[in-house]
């Protein structure tokens, strides 16, 4: 048993086990909070090992397989012995493939030296802010944000500096908004989109105008947009390096296989970013990790290069889930949520829930909203206040549409008390 003794700013100042005292841990690591959704997701996988019939919307993880021309390069990969380590950074063969897919999503131009592969995104966001910024560094974060981006930031020893995104303005930044929150310590925007809680998209003249900013105030951002080939009603963005050379000089690209290919147990992402930034980030990688897997990598491949009509079956599916999801909530009363235009996940906003007593249960926060509705409605969500959302419950459809019908309902009694 690990007793933490009291004393320091962290309470990790020393460490008793078995009788042993230890010294303290380090300050930043034994900060790190646990992931809200992670936590959420093993709980629900937990509850439905022991029988329970819970319904899941907390994980952000397509419910497709992943496709069979990718498995089948994999197993192929496997048969020709391509086990072995490849560069840190990726083999040429993927880099080569990413630079094609920006090329043909985005009109980007990348070379390959300009790329670098990790095992996944979430990788590709530490090393980003690991390569950008100095202890005490500012690091502007628009709220809702994706519950690991903060940890992240704070993790590489920066100092997170939120900008509100309210539901009035559908989850959006304004450019007068990031140029008020730059000072002389920032270093970098984080941007996510589409938008990992909020479906939101930017235009690409919204972003022309983040952008613009950015090269003005001289900050680099790191554009997360893993959730780019999700996009529904016909919208359209654009991809921030893409918004001119001032601006793909200071922008590092993240994207991955995970969500687009139904491929997150591969653990392949990757990023895109100057020459000298990539090589900065390259050497960072070749003594943590070392290189992501190779039979992913050669997965990768086949899925970047290959037919792409499975995103857009997925896509499809996605979008229909997103209509429906939409519609039943905001056919309830007391809860609502905006009309995302991308990835998977709607924000539910449960303030008019604040106060009630729902089945013996005071509503104080939308923690108390999602635990109360996973103890009795038998729904797991992600509550919004990991998320700076304080108001707000994720809900992820990348479920079956059973799912979605079945806790729509669940919901739908759930509120009655
Ligand atoms: C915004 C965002 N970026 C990155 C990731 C991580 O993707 P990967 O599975 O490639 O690590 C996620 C996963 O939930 C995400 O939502």
């Amino acid at each position: 048993m690990l007793a933490i003794l009291q004393g320091g700013a962290y309470n990790v100042r020393e460490a008793t086990i078995g009788g042993i005292t230890l010294k303290e841990l380090a300050q930043i690591a034994s900060a790190v909070q646990v992931s809200s959704t992670m936590a959420m997701d093993a709980l629900a996988k937990q509850m439905a090992a022991d029988g329970v019939d819970v319904v899941g919307f907390g994980a952000g993880e397509p419910d497709f397989n992943t496709p069979d021309h990718i498995k089948a390069a994999a197993v192929r990969a496997i048969a020709e012995n391509i086990t072995r380590y490849t560069p840190a950074s990726g083999t040429a063969a993927l880099k080569q493939a990413v630079c094609r897919r920006v090329k043909e999503d985005f009109g980007l131009d990348y070379q390959p030296s300009q790329v670098v592969a990790t095992s996944g995104a979430k990788h590709c966001v530490y090393i980003a802010l690991r390569a950008l910024v100095n202890p005490g560094d500012e690091v502007i974060l628009p709220a809702p944000f994706w519950v690991s981006y903060l940890e992240l930031i704070k993790m590489a020893g920066g100092t997170p500096v939120v900008v509100s995104a309210p539901e009035s303005a559908r989850f959006k930044i304004t450019a007068g908004q990031l140029a008020a929150a730059v000072t002389p310590r920032t270093k970098a925007l984080v941007l996510n989109n589409p938008c990992n809680p909020t479906g939101t998209v930017y235009t690409k003249e919204e972003l022309a105008a983040l952008a613009k900013v950015c090269v003005e105030k001289d900050i680099y951002v790191i554009s997360d947009e893993i959730y780019c080939g999700l996009l529904y009603g016909g919208v359209k963005t654009a991809s921030f390096a893409s918004l001119g050379e001032d601006i793909k000089e200071r922008a590092i690209l993240i994207n991955g296989v995970s969500k687009s290919y139904a491929m997150t147990g591969w653990r392949i992402g990757y990023l895109l970013s100057s020459e000298k930034i990539a090589k900065v980030m390259a050497n960072y990688l070749s003594h943590s990790t070392g290189s992501p897997g190779s039979v992913s990598q050669a997965a990768s491949v086949a899925a970047l290069i290959g037919p792409q009509d499975c995103v857009e079956a997925m896509r499809r599916a996605f979008e229909e889930r997103r209509n429906y999801i939409v519609s039943r909530v905001n056919t309830m009363d007391g809860v609502s949520c905006v009309k995302p235009d991308g990835a998977f996940y709607i924000m539910m906003n449960v303030e008019k829930q604040l106060g009630r007593t729902l089945h013996g249960e005071l509503i104080q926060s939308s923690d108390d909203f999602s635990a109360a509705l996973l103890k009795h409605g038998l729904v797991a969500t992600v509550p919004g206040s990991g998320m700076g959302a304080p108001s707000f419950v994720r809900w992820s459809y990348a479920t079956s549409m059973d799912n979605i019908k079945k806790g729509m309902d669940r919901l739908e009694a759930f509120l009655r008390g």
